[in-house]
């Protein structure tokens, strides 16, 4: 009897653990893991290489190195910001500012926003002549794309929002 017993164990241990892993997919409950869609915390950046802008703007490059990037917001001096500087644009773009910059270049832009202050390197001074004597198609393409750490901001606002926004950044933004 136990004998028999010991035979059924065995037959038993043979069947689940002696049938190679090809025939078990084990472990099973990974594989649902492993396919290729978007995850929590993660994004598609990349555009895909037939896509075709649907406002008929011009389509940005999105930059995959620190390289391409600079590159990039060079060549974006090109654009030619097609929104007059009115006071309306300018409270347009500063309420752009509050709603998404603020936070990080700080309430004058000097990079002294609460969660800018989290930000290894710290978010850029916007003052400085570096960032003011920037052609408006650079600032752009920064707003658009995000820089180095900052975030890209092209699906927050529409490219006219963006050109208010840049509007906003020359000169409005600093004054006292
Ligand atoms: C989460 C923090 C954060 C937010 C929000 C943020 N930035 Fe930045 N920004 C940074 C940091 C950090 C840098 C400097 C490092 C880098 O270039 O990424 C920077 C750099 C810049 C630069 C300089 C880029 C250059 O030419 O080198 C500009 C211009 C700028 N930000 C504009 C903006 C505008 C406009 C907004 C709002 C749409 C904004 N930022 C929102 C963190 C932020």
């Amino acid at each position: 009897m136990s004998n028999n017993l010991g035979l059924k164990w065995l037959l038993i241990m043979l069947t689940v653990f002696g049938i190679p892993d090809t025939g078990w997919g084990l472990p099973w409950d990974k594989d649902m893991f492993n396919q290729p869609s978007i995850k929590p915390q993660e994004t598609d950046v990349s555009v895909p290489l037939s896509s075709v802008p649907v406002a008929g703007e011009a389509s940005l490059p999105v930059p995959q190195t620190i390289g391409e990037l600079v590159a990039a917001r060079i060549a974006a001096s090109a654009l030619v910001n097609p929104v007059a500087v009115t006071s309306g644009s300018l409270a347009e773009g500063k309420f752009f500012y509050q709603t998404y910059c603020q936070v990080c270049h700080g309430q004058g832009g000097r990079g002294d926003g609460p969660v800018g202050k989290k930000f290894v390197p710290p978010p850029m001074d916007l003052t400085l002549t570096y960032v003011q004597s920037q052609p408006d198609g650079q600032l752009f393409y920064t707003i658009t794309h995000g820089s180095v750490v900052m975030p890209y901001y092209r699906d927050a606002m529409s490219v006219e929002e963006r050109w208010h926004l840049v509007n906003y950044l020359k000169g409005a933004l600093i004054q006292p």
